[in-house]
């Protein structure tokens, strides 16, 4: 009789899993389906997804050759401090639904790349607890500004405590984004054990377990009942923020401040002229406005217009570390990647966010090498062309 199919431990799925689509398509195994969907949806009819994505396919890079390319250094500088390769983990809302060890997994991962790790307003850690987890990253804070200033303040102040010294502000939820899956699945935060998880539960056992013999799933930062995601998001954000209130966030911090979700030009240069640290170019993964312009595409006249006077940074559609070749060489100071660690993290845990950043890291050098570039800091328009 032939031998069954060998059953792989989940250290060679990861071993094996050779790009980040192959992780995602262990999440999707892994995690039950309106869990994965949460992370791997989008808004509306997902275009704004699925275009950040395409245009990451239309990249065709303009390699050199004969160049020595013996070393190609992925390190750069961001905000006046080096890190091991242009990568910021973005802020994820409710990390610990994807896996037990939710944003202090991701924490340690990114410690151990050498990378940033962004902590969210809608996370389900404490600030404290990923500085415990991670106290060696370089751990950054996201902030969603709500309706209550102080209690805004008070987040401030938990993650200064925290030793995170960069703040992220979100500014493209004034209102929640129409996610159909959730709503299809009926998604609630934290999950319900309903009829219908019910019978993915008996698919999806390993999951569930966790789950249900974990810490309960709560937000760690925001107070908010429990609920679908788009209620609590109306019911906390403050749709009526405008720029005013940068100029107060800008006084009530210090350290290095970003704005991210600019989605024009004009905004960009208002923003500058704010006096932020940073401008994330990025339509939330598509999770918000659909239709909105493609990250990639709208990198280049940004950076045209204030690349001199605030670092620029894009978030949106990144899947491999040729995709941040290419970002960085039509001028990106790094990317901000979400759903590429969240599969390794559904798939897998901390070894699966580790996983996902060392493909990355992997297929980012050999992108420079093949490009003849000698480093990170050599990629330039020239690099690459949108076809
Ligand atoms: C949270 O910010 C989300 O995009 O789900």
């Amino acid at each position: 009789m032939l031998p069954g199919r060998p059953r792989l431990s989940r250290a060679q799925k990861l071993a094996d899993a050779a790009d980040i689509a192959d992780l995602r398509l262990l999440a999707r195994r892994r995690a039950p389906r309106m869990v994965f969907d949460y992370v791997d949806g989008a808004a509306e009819g997902e275009r704004s997804m699925a275009r950040a994505v395409e245009a990451f396919e239309r990249v065709e890079f303009s390699p050199r050759v004969l160049r020595d390319v013996a070393e190609a250094p992925t390190a750069v500088e961001i905000l006046g401090r080096r890190i091991a390769m242009p990568v910021v983990l973005g802020p994820t809302g409710f990390t610990r639904m994807m896996h037990r060890e939710g944003e202090r997994a991701v924490a340690r991962a990114a410690e151990r790349a050498g990378v940033p790790y962004t902590l969210s307003t809608m996370g389900t850690t404490t600030a404290g607890d990923v500085a415990k987890a991670a106290p060696g990253g370089w751990n950054w804070f996201q902030l969603y500004v709500v309706r209550d200033r102080v209690r805004s303040l008070e987040m401030l102040s938990l993650a200064r405590d925290a030793g995170m010294d960069v703040l992220v502000v979100t500014v493209d939820v004034p209102v929640a984004g129409a996610r159909l899956r959730d709503v299809r699945h009926g998604l609630t935060i934290p999950p319900a054990l309903r009829w219908r998880s019910v019978l993915q539960a008996a698919r999806h056992p390993a999951w569930w377990f966790d789950f249900l013999t974990s810490e309960p799933l709560r937000f760690a930062t925001v107070e908010g009942a429990p609920g679908d995601l788009a209620g609590i998001t109306n019911l906390m954000f403050d749709p009526s923020m405008t720029i005013k209130d940068l100029e107060w966030i800008r006084s009530a911090w210090q350290g290095p401040l970003l704005v991210k979700g600019v989605q024009r030009v004009d905004d960009a240069k208002d923003l500058a002229a704010v006096g932020v640290d940073g401008l994330v170019v990025s339509n939330h993964g598509g999770r918000q406005l659909d239709r909105s312009p493609t990250p990639l595409e709208l990198l280049p006249e940004v950076v045209d217009a204030v690349g001199d006077r605030t670092e620029v940074f894009l978030d949106g559609g990144v899947r491999s570390g040729a995709d941040v070749a290419a970002a960085v060489a039509l001028g990106a100071r790094a990317c901000f990647i979400g759903r590429a660690y969240l599969y390794g993290l559904m798939a897998g845990g901390e070894q699966g966010v580790t996983r996902a950043l060392d493909l990355i890291r992997a297929e980012l050098g050999r992108t420079l090498q093949l490009l003849g570039v000698g480093g990170v800091g050599s990629l330039d328009r020239d690099s690459v062309r949108l076809r």
